[in-house]
């Protein structure tokens, strides 16, 4: 398997706790390398642009106030299978159906504050990191 980026998301709940370093420790610890990172506060467009995919569902404006609620780390994660890596670190999307040790299992609060996100897919990998980052801001 070639090496793979995939976009990862440290959400508000989590910066708010000061949990960064623990859960950048999961991501070392499990041979990702983080090659891109970068504090932000994002803007309600560009959570709003962001999830766009998820416009239809019902929790859709709830997610984009939620990931506005405070700063966000967003990361460039690249390794070995590095898409399903990342998903298989954060642990399912709903912390109680989460395996232990996980990253959700270990620190989400609920299904909306829960901690991270993961690209789901290689494409979306890319069009993710296109999203928030520029080829200069990440050095491999
Ligand atoms: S997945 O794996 O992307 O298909 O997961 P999914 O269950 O479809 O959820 C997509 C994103 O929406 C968030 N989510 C919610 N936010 C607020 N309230 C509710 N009820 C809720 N359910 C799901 C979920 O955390 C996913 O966010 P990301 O950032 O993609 O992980």
């Amino acid at each position: 398997m070639a090496v793979e980026r995939t976009l990862s998301i440290i959400k508000p709940d989590a910066t708010r706790r000061n949990l960064t370093g623990k859960i950048n420790a999961v991501f070392e610890d499990a041979g990702l390398r983080i090659v891109g990172q970068k504090r932000v506060q994002l803007t309600e467009a560009q959570a709003g642009a962001f999830y766009a995919v998820h416009k239809e569902r019902p929790f859709y404006g709830d997610l984009v106030s939620f990931m506005i609620s405070g700063p966000v780390v967003l990361q460039v994660l690249e390794g070995e299978n590095a898409v399903l890596k990342n998903r298989e670190v954060m642990g399912a999307t709903d912390p109680k159906k989460a395996d232990a040790g996980t990253i959700r299992a270990q620190f989400a609060e609920s299904i909306e504050a829960n901690s991270v996100h993961g690209s789901d897919s290689a494409e979306n990998a890319a069009n993710e990191i296109r999203f928030f980052f520029a080829e200069t801001e990440i050095v491999a």
